[in-house]
């Protein structure tokens, strides 16, 4: 188990090597086609990185090996060479005449699978949005390709690179991007064989780039709310129905309605149809979730015993009632209880012309036809948009059995009730 200040401590250690290993992604190359600039600061910025991923070595070891045996011994056979091979400062060993050797030095940026796989892993964590780190991803290799590519058109570039490195740096980005966006002014061209040959392979690399990235922010923008879109499609399919088979206007506008408020309560998905893919055992911790708010807000399931409560929320399935609808009408057969979570409702006479009672958020009704076996004592319709439980008849006589002390307290309720409509 890894504390709360572990996991933040490890947190800011992978921020930090991504950050160096970023920084020495950058470095690295400039400093092989910009020998010269290789003075004493770049020395000590190398001497950090050393530092810092050879720390990191210590560090993913240590860790694997808290994870037992087996995780050490997948460390030592995958991470641990990549690690390793990064920790080696070839720019500070391999000082060769030889400019070929000299290229051992960017073996250090094997180090960007460490940030990659960080960042997979960042996607997962629930409080930024997917695509939104898809899309910045996608941008840093963009940003990272433009950049190997600006250095490769710097070293093919006869002209002396000691004393004009910035300027250069940005006209072979002004290259870099110019080709690889395909658009390709010509000012600056190729004159060497070379460098003609490497600018036909970035052509076509950027054709294709280009393509990639376009077909990428499209899905990417498509992808932002999933649920936005489908739901809005879905919409949309039962608009066209409901037009195809000329649903008179107003009712077309309660549809919409409706829709509109399963979208703002909870983001359109009706949770039964959510739920019932879920294996039991999950399906009864979301329950749970979900359903525990109606606990705390009915007083009757106060203080009432755990396995009660438990027995109750698996079986409560939520619905949505629109204003005026019809939830209970007096004299039919009832086959269930209702729990108001949110809205209300009032509970009138069969002619509806006397109102008993205006019921809102954490009560209950229906139970007196469910407990006495006979019809429905009242009428009951809602104010305004209504999220109701039901409890099915099964489970309420399953209940009222095992727990008499609630039973008792339902039966108080359903008394004073009758009282009070002279029953
Ligand atoms: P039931 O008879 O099953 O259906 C109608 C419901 O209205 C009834 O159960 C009670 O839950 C509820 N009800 C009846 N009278 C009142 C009242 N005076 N105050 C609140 N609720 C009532």
């Amino acid at each position: 188990m890894h504390t709360a200040t572990g996991s933040s401590r490890r947190m800011l250690w992978e921020i930090t090597t991504a950050v160096i290993t970023i920084y020495a992604t950058i470095e690295i190359p400039l400093g092989l086609v910009f020998s010269g600039m290789r003075q004493t600061p770049v020395l000590v910025a190398e001497a950090l990185i050393t530092a810092v991923f050879v720390a990191d070595l210590f560090y993913r070891y240590r860790d694997a090996s808290a994870g037992g045996p087996e995780a050490r011994a997948q460390y030592l056979k995958g991470w641990l060479w990549i690690d390793g091979l990064a920790s080696i400062p070839f720019g500070t060993l391999v000082a060769t005449p030889f400019r070929a050797l000299r290229l051992l030095r960017l073996l250090r940026l094997v180090k960007l699978l460490r940030v990659s796989s960080a960042v997979n892993r960042l996607k997962n964590v629930q409080i930024i949005n997917p695509s939104v780190v898809r899309m910045a991803v996608l941008m840093f290799w963009i940003l990272l390709t433009a950049h190997f590519v600006a250095i490769g058109w710097i070293a093919l570039d006869a002209v002396d690179r000691t004393h004009h490195a910035r300027a250069q740096y940005l006209q072979a980005m002004y290259w870099t991007s110019t080709t690889l966006t395909t658009i390709g002014y010509g000012d600056i061209t190729p004159v060497t064989p070379p460098q003609t040959i490497y600018t036909i392979f970035i052509q076509i690399l950027g054709a294709g780039l280009y393509g990639f990235v376009i077909g990428s922010i499209a899905s990417l923008i498509a992808n932002i709310d999933v649920a936005k879109t489908q739901f809005r499609e879905k919409l949309e399919r039962i608009n066209t129905f409901l037009r195809y088979r000329s649903i008179p206007g107003e009712l077309q506008t309660r549809v919409n309605d409706y829709y509109e408020y399963l979208w703002n309560s909870r983001r359109g998905h009706e949770e039964a149809t959510i739920l019932d893919e879920l294996p039991l055992s999950l399906r009864t911790q979301i329950a749970y979730h979900i359903n525990s708010e109606i606990i705390e807000k009915v007083p009757i399931f106060q203080g009432a015993g755990e396995q009660l409560i438990r027995d109750v929320i698996l079986n409560l399935q939520a619905t949505v009632f629109l204003p005026d609808d019809y939830i209970v009408r007096k004299g039919e057969t009832g086959r269930e209880m209702y729990f108001i979570s949110r809205g209300s409702v009032r509970v009138v006479s069969g002619d509806e012309q006397t109102t008993y009672a205006t019921l809102t958020d954490g009560q209950f009704f229906g139970e007196i036809a469910l407990l006495l076996a006979t019809e429905r004592t009242a009428t009951i319709r809602a104010n305004d948009y209504c999220d109701i439980y039901r409890l099915d008849q099964e489970t309420f006589n399953r209940i009222i059995e095992r727990y008499p002390g609630f039973a008792e307290h339902i039966r108080e309720h359903a008394e004073q009730r009758r009282q009070e409509m002279g029953l």
